[in-house]
């Protein structure tokens, strides 16, 4: 499984880089950044050589088509989001079919992330927080989509997104996701555990005892 970071501060980037093999970005993360879009998504693909999504804001196919070209102009890594809409799913295909990669976002059923795949996207990206926020199964949406890719060769890779707590990234994990965008809040949560933290201190303090 890859690991992506699902913001757009570079501090937080920075850090991961190590860890992370691409980024995803969206409005209201560019927003929260407080900086201009290209020059944040710009630095970010200098930190990360892997996919970093963009995402297309315009509401219709050809919109979506001339900003994906503008946005995957900027670099070679830029994927571009499309929101799952019928319009977005033309431009979708539009994208594949001018070889720019796509990154199908806001899923929330089976079958929008198998519209998604049948037009070529690169990636899609079912966001299980948001479900899990309205009292339905984010996870069950990732197992079903994860098993019906595995019935075919449709090339698209399912990215776990809206991840809330290290229990969605292994859950995710075990249902064959590729990849879990993960905010820097549970990126962080992934490293801990108490009793690391107690053996650590331990071994740390017999250590000093033992040289004395
Ligand atoms: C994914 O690409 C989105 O940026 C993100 O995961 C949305 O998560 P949220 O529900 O925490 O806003």
């Amino acid at each position: 499984m890859k690991l992506f970071l699902d913001s757009a501060d570079t501090s937080a980037i920075k850090q991961y880089a190590h860890i992370i093999s691409g980024v995803t970005t969206n409005p209201t993360l560019i927003m929260k950044s407080g900086r201009d879009f290209r020059e944040v998504v710009n630095e970010i693909c200098s930190i990360v050589d892997g996919p970093i999504s963009a995402e297309a804001t315009a509401e219709d196919a050809d919109g979506m088509f001339k900003e994906a070209q503008e946005l995957s102009s900027w670099h070679k890594n830029i994927t571009v989001k499309i929101p799952m809409t019928e319009e977005g799913i033309k431009a979708t295909r539009l994208c594949a079919d001018a070889g720019i990669k796509t990154n199908v976002t806001l899923i929330f059923s089976a079958p929008q992330a198998l519209l998604a795949a049948v037009a070529g996207a690169s990636f899609v990206s079912p966001f299980l927080g948001r479900l899990d926020d309205i009292g339905e199964d984010g996870l069950a949406l990732v197992r079903e989509i994860t098993g019906i890719y595995k019935n075919y060769s449709f090339g698209t890779e399912v990215i776990a997104a809206s991840i809330r707590n290290p229990v969605h990234v292994v859950e995710c994990a075990k249902a064959g996701a590729h990849i879990a965008t993960i905010p820097p809040k549970v990126m962080a949560q992934l490293y801990n555990h108490p009793l690391t933290d107690k053996g650590v201190k331990a071994f740390l303090t017999d250590w000093e005892n033992a040289k004395k």
